[in-house]
């Protein structure tokens, strides 16, 4: 295809989606990366960098050829053999979009292969049909954080930067939370005033990211709809939910279907160390030895298409 090109290597960040009320409607990018590349080959195979995941499939069942070729059929182009190797710095089944990373990264991929016949917008659509939700693959796609709906075919959103003031401490468990097993936890049906509520604070969060009004975070991630329900699953995320605001966070909230729990900071805080010991002490067990910290800024940018030479590590959206 015009344009094409004989090796492409995609960069996707980490996702945090929710981030309290804004259930599967905002997300927000964060600088941690996976890398996806792929390139026409005489046979298809699945290399993994890093880490060895011998429990994914090495063949074409495997979900990175799967969306390559969704791409290619989208495209009207015959599907090749691949060679695909694929590197994640992003934990498995936290609850920091590393699924919504490896979909974004492969459809990435398989397009630039093409001469990217596909609009990013396109590729968002595909990526939130496939997830099912649009809030860890928007900011996946497009960095920053991403407000977005889904009606089951069409999917809309609009990107913020993030306020240049603001980072986040993420608390990783040592466990893996599926996203189906925290979806089941949840109710069928809701009240009208939790809907409201939810609905009040999720309108207010986006207002308060949009103009940079840190102050209202507080308030504005408070959520009824799901994290009182996962919170039986996520050992200590009731006492951060109720008090990482006195131990100098912004606000806090479950990452996506967790067990990830997120604190939202501003960047020039003096009280870094301070959360970071309640949050090791909250979410990591007696020792704290449970739990992994990182301090995550946002990254500006989603789906990026890196030079094949680029060591696939480290990475560049955060700002
Ligand atoms: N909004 C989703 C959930 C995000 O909370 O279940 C998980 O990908």
């Amino acid at each position: 295809m015009p344009g094409g090109r004989d090796r492409a290597r995609a960069r996707v960040p980490a996702t945090s989606a929710n981030l309290g009320p804004g259930f599967d409607a905002l997300g927000i990018a964060l600088s941690l990366y996976a890398w996806i590349e792929m390139a026409p080959a005489e046979e298809t195979t699945i290399r993994y960098v890093g880490d060895p995941m011998p429990n994914l499939p090495a063949d074409k069942t495997n979900l990175l050829y799967v969306i390559a070729r969704r791409v290619y059929e989208e495209a009207g182009a015959p599907m090749p053999e691949l060679e695909i190797a694929f590197r994640g710095d992003i934990p498995l089944a936290r609850g920091l979009g590393s699924s919504a990373a490896a979909i974004v990264g492969a459809l990435g991929a398989a397009n630039a292969l093409l001469g990217e016949p596909l609009p990013r917008e396109e590729l968002f659509r595909i990526a939130t049909e496939i997830e099912g939700h649009p809030d860890n693959v928007g900011p996946a796609t497009f960095g920053g954080i991403v407000s977005a709906v889904w009606d089951g075919r069409r999917a809309s959103h609009i990107r913020l930067d993030p306020p240049p003031a603001l980072t986040t401490l993420v608390a990783i468990p040592a466990y893996e939370l599926s996203t189906s097993k925290a979806r089941a936890a949840l109710p069928e049906a809701y009240s009208r005033a939790d809907a409201v509520y939810n609905l009040s604070r999720a309108a207010l969060l986006t207002a308060a990211l949009a103009t940079g009004r840190l102050d209202a975070l507080k308030d504005a991630m408070q959520d009824k709809l799901h994290q009182p329900y996962r919170a039986p699953l996520v050992p200590g995320l009731d006492r951060v939910l109720r008090e990482t605001v006195d131990r100098g966070a912004l606000g806090a909230a479950l990452s996506g279907a967790g067990p990830t729990a997120i604190a939202l900071v501003d960047e020039s805080s003096p009280r870094k160390n301070e959360l970071e010991t309640f949050l090791r002490e909250a979410m990591g067990g007696p020792d704290g030895a449970g739990v992994e910290l990182l301090w995550l800024p946002p990254s500006v940018e989603g789906l990026v298409l890196v030079p094949a030479t680029e060591p696939m590590n480290g990475g560049g959206g955060a700002r």
